[in-house]
C-alpha cells in the first residue's frame, strides 16, 4: 500500500489592512510550498487602470466593463506577487496610497465583486493556496479547508502600515486617515462587507510576534491535514 500525498488545502486569510495578512500568507505558502495568492492586488489593479483612463470609481458599469477588458495577473515570485495589467509590470505602482484608496472605492460595487470572485475562484480551485484578502472565507471560498481572520488593535495596525510606507514620502499622519477610512469602508459596505467567517478562527495579532502568529496559524494547518 502506497501513502497518498497529502491533499492540497485552500487557506484563507482575511483581515483588515495592517494585521499582517501579507507577511503570514507569503511565510506559509513558502513553509508548505503553496502559492500565495494576495486577492487585493486584483483590487488594485483595476483601480489603477481606472485612474489612468479616467473612469469614476463610483460608475459600476463603466468599472464592469473595464474588468472584462483587462488582463490581471498575480504571479507568485519569491520576493511577493508580481501584478501585471494587460501585460504591464504594476508591482509597484498598485502599492502606492491613491491606488489603495481607489481599490477601496472600486471594490463596493457588486458587479466589479462578481468578476473578481470568479477570477479568484479558478486561481485557488485546484488547492495549494494561501490566499488573502477581505472575503475570502465569506464569500471567494466559503468551504474552505482553514480560515483564519487575522485582526490587531487600529493604532497597531496604523503604526506598522506608516513602518512600511515610511519611504515612499507620504505624512504619517495622512496615511493613518487613509487607512481608517478604507477600513471603515470595506467594513461597511453592502456587499460582502469585511468580516470573520462563523467557522473562521480570530486571530488577533496585537500582541504577538509574526512568527507567534505563523506558529498558530500552522498548528491549524497541521490539524487539518492531520484529519484528511
Ligand atoms: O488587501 P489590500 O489592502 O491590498 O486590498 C486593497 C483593497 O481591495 C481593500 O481596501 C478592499 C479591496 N479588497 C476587497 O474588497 N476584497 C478582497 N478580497 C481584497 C481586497
Amino acid at each position: 500500500m502506497t501513502d497518498s500525498p497529502p491533499r492540497k488545502l485552500i487557506i484563507a486569510i482575511d483581515g483588515p489592512a495592517g494585521a499582517g495578512k501579507s507577511t503570514i500568507a507569503s511565510r506559509l505558502a513558502r513553509k508548505l510550498a503553496y502559492v500565495n495568492l494576495e486577492s487585493g492586488a486584483m483590487y488594485r489593479a483595476l483601480a489603477l487602470k481606472a485612474i489612468e483612463n479616467d473612469i469614476s470609481f463610483d460608475d459600476e458599469a463603466a468599472l464592469d466593463s473595464l474588468a472584462h477588458n483587462s488582463r490581471i495577473k498575480i504571479e507568485p515570485t519569491l520576493g511577493g506577487n508580481r501584478v501585471t495589467l494587460d501585460s504591464r509590470d504594476v508591482t509597484q505602482r498598485v502599492r502606492e496610497t491613491d491606488v489603495s484608496e481607489a481599490a477601496s472605492r472600486v471594490s463596493v460595487h457588486p458587479r466589479v465583486r462578481a468578476w473578481m470572485v470568479a477570477r479568484q475562484r479558478e486561481l485557488g480551485i485546484n488547492g495549494g493556496v494561501v490566499m488573502e484578502g477581505r472575503d475570502i472565507g465569506t464569500k471567494v471560498f466559503p468551504d474552505a479547508d482553514v480560515k483564519i481572520f487575522l485582526d490587531a488593535d487600529p493604532v497597531i495596525r496604523e503604526q506598522r502600515r506608516i513602518q512600511q510606507q515610511h519611504s515612499r514620502g507620504a505624512s504619517a499622519e495622512s496615511m493613518a486617515a487613509e487607512l481608517r477610512e478604507r477600513d471603515r469602508r470595506d467594513r461597511t459596505r453592502a456587499n460582502s462587507p469585511l468580516k470573520a467567517a462563523p467557522d473562521a478562527v480570530v486571530l488577533d495579532s496585537t500582541s504577538l510576534s509574526e512568527d507567534e502568529v505563523l506558529q498558530r496559524v500552522e498548528a491549524l494547518v497541521e490539524k487539518k491535514l492531520a484529519e484528511n
